[in-house]
């Protein structure tokens, strides 16, 4: 399973490439304006940093926008994946962006069936918003398992981000269906390592240590 960093931040991905467990990022509007940082300038920085796939969403709705703003985001660094969100133009766009060689990322996904049209498009990957189906009081992980089985039954290549993660257990339900990616905020990375247990543990540790050191000396 790969892991994607879900955020715009420097800070954030230094500290995830640093621990070298992070394959990737993927960005959308709302995390880049957070930032107020130069959108193509951040994303040749986040491509430099993570040297893996770099997320980078069009704004335009309609086809030919879509494209052009593709094929300029492209040329930023060969780790760019254009993210475009499922719409009938979105779709369209895909498949003429995928015919030469452009990455894409289908996002704002909410339903197996739109999860059909980003692999039959020959999207490289696809995203479904498993928090953002929760919030509605719908399954999203029950949306994750049919994608994984449909994609399973029929062979696609477009590698599957569960994405709007919001806690560990959505990555680890994520990674028992054998999901290809999760892309997660860097809070939930942090929470990834942590365990009452483990805590518990070193402390234990460390004061038998002390008095082992101490016993020495007498
Ligand atoms: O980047 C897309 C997705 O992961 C957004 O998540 O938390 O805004 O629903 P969220």
């Amino acid at each position: 399973m790969k892991i994607f960093l879900d955020t715009a931040n420097l800070e954030e991905i230094k500290k995830g490439v640093e621990w070298g467990i992070v394959d990737g990022v993927t960005t959308n509007p709302t995390l880049i304006s957070k930032e107020g940082a130069e959108f193509k300038q951040r994303v040749k920085e986040i491509c430099d940093l993570v040297k893996g796939p770099v997320s980078a969403e069009v704004v335009s709705l309609d086809y030919e926008g879509m494209v052009r703003e593709a094929r300029e985001l492209a040329q930023i660094s060969e780790y760019v994946v254009i993210k475009i969100p499922m719409t009938p133009d979105g779709i369209k766009a895909v498949k003429t962006l995928s015919a030469e060689g452009i990455k894409t990322n289908v996002t704002l996904v909410f339903s197996p069936a739109q999860a059909i049209l980003a692999a039959k498009a020959g999207a490289t990957y696809v995203s479904p918003f498993i928090g953002r189906m929760d919030d509605l009081s719908n399954d999203g992980m029950r949306m994750l398992a049919e994608i994984v089985e449909i994609y399973n039954n029929y062979g696609f290549e477009t590698e599957i981000i569960a994405a709007s993660i919001r806690h560990p257990m959505h990555v680890v339900e994520a990674a028992l269906m054998g999901v290809d990616i999760v892309t997660i905020p860097f809070a939930v990375l942090e929470r990834l390592f942590k365990h009452p247990m483990t805590d518990l543990g070193i402390e234990r540790f460390m004061e038998d240590w002390k008095k082992y050191l101490e016993n020495l000396k007498k």
